[in-house]
């Protein structure tokens, strides 16, 4: 059976982001079932209305393309004041537009949130899940993934064995929630 292209987006821009090393442990993890293959956002201009023209940034293009044809989304967020970072915010739009050419929808998608303070950016991920709502994306409700303490968590540069554990648990629920579409 081929397996499934799910799309991994990162909320954080840093090289040494926390979720961009937990996604990157969670990409370590074998899978008969998925492949995770991070598509970049770091690059794209900003969403305005009156780039969509008939030729809107090739970065938006590109980046539209990929969305379209993943089979599903698995997205690594931190919290910025409460809420899921503009730069994550402003992918999310980008793939949703032209209007009548939303690029996510009807695909299974997951939800980790990563922060180095104690309440594991539960605001991001949950204001992340509200976007998820309009375009369509179904996310995995359970196990839900709020990952506290990052900076803890990865001390002398390598991840705890609880924490790598909870990340074989949640992908293998993954796996089971892509194959049910
Ligand atoms: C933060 N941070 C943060 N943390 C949190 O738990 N709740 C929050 O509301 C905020 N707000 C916030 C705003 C801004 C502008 C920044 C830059 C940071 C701290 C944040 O969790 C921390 O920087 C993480 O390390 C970011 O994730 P990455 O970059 O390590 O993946």
């Amino acid at each position: 059976m081929d397996k499934k292209k799910i799309a991994v987006l990162i909320g954080s821009l840093r090289k040494e982001s926390y979720n961009r090393k937990m996604a990157k442990e969670m990409m370590a993890l074998p899978s008969e079932r998925i492949d995770l293959e991070i598509v970049d956002i770091a690059d794209l201009p900003h969403y305005n209305e009156d780039l969509e023209t008939e030729h809107p940034p090739k970065s938006w293009t590109a980046f539209r393309e990929k969305i379209k044809g993943a089979d599903g989304y698995l997205f690594f967020t931190p919290e910025y004041n409460r809420g899921m970072p503009s730069a994550l915010k402003n992918a999310i739009d980008i793939a949703s537009r032209p209007y009548g050419h939303n690029c996510w929808a009807a695909k299974p998608g997951g939800v980790v949130s990563v922060s180095i303070s104690a309440l594991g950016a539960f605001g991001a991920n949950h204001h992340l899940r509200q976007s998820m709502v309009f375009v369509d994306v179904l996310l995995m409700q359970q196990p839900e993934a709020y990952i506290g303490n990052a900076a803890a968590l990865f001390e002398g540069g390598t991840l705890v064995q609880d924490t790598k554990d909870f990340l074989e648990k949640y992908l293998r629920a993954f796996e089971e929630w892509v194959a049910k579409f």
